[in-house]
């Protein structure tokens, strides 16, 4: 927030430390909700989400990963943040320990100390093949406080993508011991592993039962460009209905239909666009990767999913100073890895989820920068 603020008016900034893409809503869902206002549909609704929302999400789902879902495992939320508080809100409260994986989202820290609960950071390793989880030092960090295991794959900032046998472990572990996940795959599916056939990142959803204990945070915020609506949802099982009703109706007591309704929109008619996101990411991601990877001082390794870069640079390992002097000195905005928990305090986080015109642009004033450094 500090280099933003910093940065934000300088002319021709260009900037890339934000997670969100340049592309504005489509018109086919905003339309969804103008139509739905223009139909009075201003009253108070259901706090759980709309029916045919609740139905159209468990339709997407089945879609994506084939195999049957309920509408009634759905609730809809003001956005994926507060899809995790409320997460949080079901699973811990004072003296209960939450682990986390770090570098992290530091909202997911936020969430849990709000509840009173403390935090454990495990922390990923960065070497030859990027970032990579010691599953036994996740389950050795977890002790008798522990509640919660917060899994988030592919992960902001890191790209750190769990493989299916990471995944089947800590369940199983999870299992074993009565934890509850926090799963946010909101990123699932900008997935660029060239060698799977699968279009999504591996995920929880094809491997949990029913009556497994796992919260699903998600959003329409990345897919189609809606940051700024605040709309995504819990998942959970089934038998949370109440709980999660009365939780909801003391948070916020539900969404604004009309917003509903354009989440509606998003799944039926903005298939296309969510795909377009996804190409974008992918053609931003070569743009980015191919400026890290001709510079030896810069650490870094073409992570599998998410739409960010994270890299450190040899002799700059205070990014919070590095990330000003690249406001002064390149016109470009990175985010500082110190917002990302332990481990992270030398990186650099760079969103390429934007037009490849600008990236390249972005990319070519980071590579001078780095060669007048080098000389
Ligand atoms: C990992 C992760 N989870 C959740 C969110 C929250 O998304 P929303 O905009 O829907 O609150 C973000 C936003 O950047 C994120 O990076």
């Amino acid at each position: 927030v500090e280099v933003f603020n910093y940065g934000r008016t300088r002319e021709g900034l260009i900037p890339l430390w934000a997670g969100e893409g340049d592309t504005p809503t489509p018109q086919i869902i905003y339309d969804a909700a103008t139509r739905s206002l223009a139909d009075g549909e201003t009253f108070y609704t259901y706090q759980l989400g709309i029916p045919p929302l609740r139905e159209a999400l468990a339709g997407y789902f089945e879609g994506l990963y084939g195999r049957p879902f309920t509408a009634d495992e759905f609730y809809v939320t003001c956005g994926g943040m507060h899809a995790i508080q409320l997460a949080m809100q079901l699973t811990v409260s004072h003296g209960d320990e939450v682990v986390l994986l770090s570098p992290a989202w530091p909202n997911f820290a936020g969430s849990a100390i709000i509840q009173g609960a403390s935090l454990k950071y495990v922390a990923l390793d960065h070497g030859d093949t990027g970032w990579t989880l010691d599953l036994d030092r996740l389950f050795d960090a977890c002790g008798p406080k522990t509640k919660v295991l917060v899994i988030n794959s592919p992960a902001n900032p890191s790209g750190w993508t769990a493989s299916a046998a990471e995944l089947r472990a800590i369940l199983e572990f999870a299992r074993e011991r009565g934890l509850w996940i926090i799963a946010d795959e909101i990123y699932g599916r900008f997935y660029y592993d060239g060698d799977s056939e699968q279009a999504q990142a591996p995920s929880f959803q094809t491997l949990r039962e029913t009556h497994d204990r796992i919260l699903f945070a998600q959003t329409f915020s990345k897919n189609w460009a809606m940051t700024g609506w605040r709309l995504g949802w819990l998942q959970g099982p089934a038998a949370l209905g109440q709980i999660v009703e009365n939780h909801i109706q003391y948070n916020t007591s539900g969404v604004a239909p009309f917003m509903q309704r354009a989440g509606i929109a998003a799944i039926e008619d903005a298939s296309d666009f969510a795909q377009s996101q996804i190409d974008r990411a992918a053609a931003g991601r070569e743009i980015v990767c191919q400026t890290l990877d001709k510079f030896a001082n810069v650490r870094f390794k073409r992570p599998a999913g998410a739409f960010y870069a994270f890299f450190s640079i040899d002799g700059h390992d205070d990014s919070m100073a590095t990330a000003f002097r690249l406001v002064d000195e390149a016109n470009i905005g990175l985010a500082p890895g110190v917002a990302f928990g332990p481990g992270a305090e030398a990186f650099y986080r760079i969103c390429y989820l934007r037009s490849p015109e600008g990236l390249s642009e972005a990319m070519q004033r980071l590579g001078t920068w780095l060669e007048q450094q080098n000389a």
